[in-house]
């Protein structure tokens, strides 16, 4: 049965109107712009494929006429009309459609509209207050219809690759029990269960696995992930996972796999072909060489480590950092022994708001000159040994930080960053994906004074590690590997423990006593115990991908409705109080204090 068309009922989308020059079309769309002009009226016409500009005449449509002399900005219009070429010298080469005009011969005006509180195009100066208050508008600027776009069909290629290659897509519960993943959990309350609560996913970890007991063999899901953290640019308290698990794998197939996976989306949505493999770094050497678990590889920059030339050294805080186990992390700036005690100052700022206490710098100047604070303390067999350990020559500008390892090397990573922007030296263009493999297994944490798990519980040792375990878990090394593309984390996972015993012992390691283990995770425990087979995984990011094929500086412009950095939601105003009957429906007493009051009172 064909649909009746109503009159007022698009035909076609402006951006295919080039090619149907001569002929009727329908257009239904926004008003982009109106113009009056020469006594015609001009109203660019915008859909979701792009603008057209209408022309309305007094001679050809006099009833139109009158009535487009009322239209306004974002008003909602039906228009039909005629296609022609636009009169020569007066098309638009900015606009896709810029070579025709529809002569407008009927107009609908099916919604009238407020004046916006911002301009609906690209590069709008804007409070991103606003744009958020206003999403509904945002999200009309072409730039965030392409991200929106380009995040479907990213998805939608995702979809096809793991379903050709024999995934079931498998749906896992929002109302669950608390998986560590790192941070706190949005917990839920139980209604019929009195003072119970479910916790939101951090993410379907367990149940991945377990749909690996389960015999399924390859998962995926696009799924959604919450976690209560600090927010930045690439976190949000709700975010998108492509969540994979595989039985029978080694972390070589799920790192190809997902290699042809990422090769596949870059050339079916963005036409651009990438080399793989992808590099390899283990993290030590990323640490090292990077300072940073995460290195952006667009450009080298490497860290040095200017430890060697400073033994035995006079200079006082070099030797106290030393002496104290430290080490002296440095870089090497080329051509920029000429910076200026500003830009100094500038470079110094950024490593010690990362916590080190200060920034040494040496200007090598040219006929072998020194400029540096370091000057009247530095030996002539320390400058010989650094510039031998830098490859320095004359115009370089040598950056040194003492401090305790893990310190340095963050200082000097940021820095690395920093630098390689100032010097652009970042092809914005190039997509360097790497993998970090050779992760620790745990990490001491000072706050809770115990070993906690680099990526999660449930990631397997190195075997050869095993009987470190219980002897010097620090050393242990995980089965764990992350995707990283242009310094940003998108993916992680690993390989996971699949027997009760090994399980048990990383528990054990991880501080929890047996009777904890049993009580938090007996069913993962119990579930090991019926066959289950050997498997792995990993997660990537979503939006942080998409942010990046985007070119966004921000998850928050790749999400359709993103929740600001303390977390709110500009446009409905969650989270926002609710009823006292709703509270004591579920067994919860807010003290005034603590927020009701203060909750209440509107946005
Ligand atoms: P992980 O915790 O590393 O691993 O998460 C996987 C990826 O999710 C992205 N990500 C985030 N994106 C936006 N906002 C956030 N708050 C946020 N947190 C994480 C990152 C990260 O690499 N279950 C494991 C995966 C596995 O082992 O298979 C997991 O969730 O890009």
């Amino acid at each position: 049965m064909t649909v009746r068309q109503e009159a007022w009922q698009r035909t076609h989308n402006c951006v295919e109107l080039p090619e149907l020059v001569g002929e009727t079309v329908v257009l239904n769309g926004w008003v982009q712009r109106r113009r009056d002009h020469g006594g015609l009226i001009f109203v660019d016409l915008r859909d979701r494929s792009g603008l057209v500009q209408v022309v309305f005449s007094p001679d050809t449509a006099p009833g139109c006429f009158s009535r487009a002399e009322t239209i306004r900005g974002e008003y909602v219009l039906a228009i039909r009309g005629t296609i022609r070429l636009r009169p020569s010298g007066t098309e638009n080469p900015r606009l896709k459609t810029g070579t025709v005009e529809v002569m407008a011969q009927d107009l609908w005006i099916l919604n009238t509209a407020k004046t916006p509180p911002f301009y609906i195009e690209d590069k709008v100066d804007v409070d991103e207050k606003v744009r958020l208050r206003h999403r509904y508008l945002d999200l009309r600027r072409p730039e965030l219809q392409r991200n929106i776009l380009l995040r479907h069909r990213t998805a939608k290629v995702v979809r096809d690759f793991l379903d050709e290659h024999g995934f079931l897509e498998i749906e896992t519960p929002m109302l669950t029990l608390s998986t560590p993943e790192g941070a706190r959990d949005f917990l839920v309350p139980s209604r019929l269960n009195p003072g119970r609560f479910y916790a939101l996913p951090q993410s379907p970890q367990l149940f991945k696995q377990l749909l690996m007991v389960a015999g399924m063999e390859r998962y995926f899901q696009i799924v959604r992930c919450f976690r209560d953290e600090d927010l930045r640019a690439d976190r949000q308290p709700e975010f998108t996972q492509i969540d994979i698990e595989m039985s029978f794998i080694t972390p070589e197939d799920i790192q190809s796999l997902m290699e042809e996976m990422m090769a596949t989306v870059l050339k079916r949505v963005l036409n651009r072909d990438i080399t793989v493999p992808f590099s390899r770094i283990s993290y030590q050497e990323a640490m090292e060489r990077y300072g940073s678990d995460k290195p952006d590889l667009r450009f080298d920059l490497p860290l040095v480590d200017a430890t060697p030339a400073f033994e035995g050294t006079n200079i006082r805080v070099f030797e106290q950092v030393l002496k104290k186990g430290g080490c002296i992390r440095g870089l090497k700036a080329p051509n920029c022994a000429d910076f200026t005690r500003r830009e100094i100052d500038e470079l110094t700022e950024v490593v010690t708001q990362l916590g080190a206490k200060g920034l040494a710098w040496i200007a090598l100047e040219a006929q072998g000159k020194v400029r540096s604070p370091l000057a009247k303390v530095l030996t002539e067999k320390e400058l010989d040994k650094l510039k031998e350990l830098f490859t320095a020559q004359d115009g370089d500008l040598l950056l040194l930080v003492a401090a305790e390892e893990y310190i340095a090397a963050m200082a000097m990573g940021q820095l690395r960053l920093y630098l390689g922007h100032k010097l652009d030296l970042v092809d914005e263009n190039s997509l360097a994906f790497a993998w970090v493999t050779d992760f620790p297994l745990f990490e001491w944490s000072q706050e809770e004074n115990r070993y906690v798990a680099m990526h999660h519980p449930f990631t397997s040792p190195v075997n050869e590690d095993l009987s470190l375990l219980d002897t010097d878990p620090g050393k242990v090394r995980a089965k764990a590997y992350d995707l990283v593309l242009n310094g940003v984390e998108i993916g992680g996972g690993s390989i996971r423990i699949h027997k009760r015993e090994v399980q048990e012992r990383v528990f054990r390691a991880l501080g929890l006593t047996a009777a904890e283990a049993k009580q938090k995770f007996g069913f993962l425990l119990e579930a090991f115990e019926y066959g289950t087979p050997p498997h792995g995984g990993i997660a990537f990011g979503f939006d942080r991908l998409i942010m990046l094929l985007a070119k966004e500086d921000s998850i928050r412009d790749v999400i359709a409705f993103p929740k600001t950095a303390s977390g709110t939601c500009l446009l409905t105003g969650a989270p926002g109080p609710v009823e006292p009957k709703q509270l004591a429906d579920i067994n919860i007493k807010i003290p005034i204090e603590a927020g009701i009051e203060k909750s209440v009172k509107p946005r």
